[in-house]
């Protein structure tokens, strides 16, 4: 029997491949010498496409795919992929949401804990043996009973308020809509940092967030204020971030994501009050395992009866 063609866009698990390879025959964009060529001679022929949220649908793939019925993503953020676009055409999009909503809030907290405690340098102090050379690492922030601001009370925002709830937290928060919880709501990103120490951002990204936290939400968040970002780069503006951060606007930051990965901009490696992360917040054996059995779920429904599992907004009427 012929299996399906599906294009794979970006690394997959074994797991993943093992369980795919029993229904489709797979190509790995990546794989090929000369993309174009391979586009053009190939891409009519798949009506399956699987990616992640960093490559998404890039348009000479889109352009060469005319005949695509469904793309799934192995990840919750799908703004690299134009699911409007997808949806006017009757293409399914699907996507891996709520079992990443522990694993991202649990990074949000290693991130607020390692920042405020000054994890990094006083580890650093430790094995230096400056200890013992030049005695205690200086006293740093606490955690506990802070004003918090939540950028986007979704699904993981909302994971990220309950773990802070446990530490004391007041809450604040700004998202599109006003929800039915006991925090604090803003309409602006603004107004939130001013009413807040700690900040984080988990919206989507693109063009609706893009920049949302700028020079003057940094400002608005004030001197003692530390910043943190698990969402997508384009939902700060890094240079005016780094600026903050030169120029003592802020206290430190804690940053997941970045305008340019796998870039990061050196002024930020060179900071003791900044802990970086390379996009790793839902990158946990079990929490892939959990993505990427339902990126492989949407795939094998879809082949099965034509609906996928988890549908992005978008594509939900479909
Ligand atoms: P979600 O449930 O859809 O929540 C998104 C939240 O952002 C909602 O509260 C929404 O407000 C708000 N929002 C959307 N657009 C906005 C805008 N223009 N202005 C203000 N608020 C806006 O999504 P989720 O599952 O929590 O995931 C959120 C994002 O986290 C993903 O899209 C992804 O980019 C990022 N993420 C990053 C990692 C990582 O590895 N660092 C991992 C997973 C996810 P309303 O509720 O009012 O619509
Ligand atoms: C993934 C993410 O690492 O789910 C998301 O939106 O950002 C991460 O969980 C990303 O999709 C790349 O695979």
């Amino acid at each position: 029997m012929t299996k399906t063609r599906l294009l794979q866009i970006g690394d997959i698990t074994d797991r993943m491949r093992d369980a795919l390879s029993e229904h489709f025959d797979i190509d790995v964009l990546f794989d090929q010498d000369d993309r174009a060529v391979f586009l053009a001679k190939n891409g009519a022929e798949y009506p399956a496409i699987l990616t992640n949220g960093h490559w998404g649908v890039p348009d000479d793939v889109a352009a060469a795919t005319p005949n695509l019925k469904v793309v799934s993503s192995y990840g919750v953020g799908y703004d690299a992929i134009d699911a409007d676009a997808y949806a006017r055409r009757g293409v399914k999009v699907a996507h891996t949401p709520d079992v990443l909503n522990d694993e991202v809030a649990d990074t949000f907290v290693m991130l607020w804990l390692a920042v405020s405690r000054s994890l990094i340098p006083s580890d650093r102090h430790a094995r230096s043996g400056k200890w013992e050379t030049e005695g205690n690492y200086p006293l740093t922030r606490t955690v506990q009973n802070r004003r918090v601001g939540i950028l986007g009370l979704g699904r993981i925002g909302q994971t990220i308020a309950d773990r802070c709830e446990a530490f004391g937290a007041e809450i604040h928060y700004h998202s599109r809509s006003k929800k039915d919880v006991a925090y604090t709501y803003h309409d602006t990103a603004k107004s939130c940092a001013e009413a807040v120490e700690v900040l984080v951002a988990i919206t989507p990204g693109g063009p609706s967030t893009q920049h949302m936290v700028n020079a003057e939400v940094l400002q608005a968040l004030g001197s003692d204020g530390l910043f943190f970002n698990v969402a997508r780069g384009s939902v700060v503006d890094e240079r005016a971030l780094v600026k903050a951060l030169q120029d003592g606007v802020i206290a430190g930051a804690g940053l997941d994501v970045f305008e340019e990965e796998p870039k990061i901009p050196d002024a930020l490696k060179s900071m003791d009050n900044v802990v970086l992360t390379p996009h790793v917040a839902s990158g946990t054996h079990e929490t892939r395992q959990a993505m990427g059995d339902l990126a492989v779920g949407n795939l094998t429904q879809w082949l099965k009866d034509g609906t996928v599992k988890t549908p992005v907004p978008e594509c939900r009427d479909l």
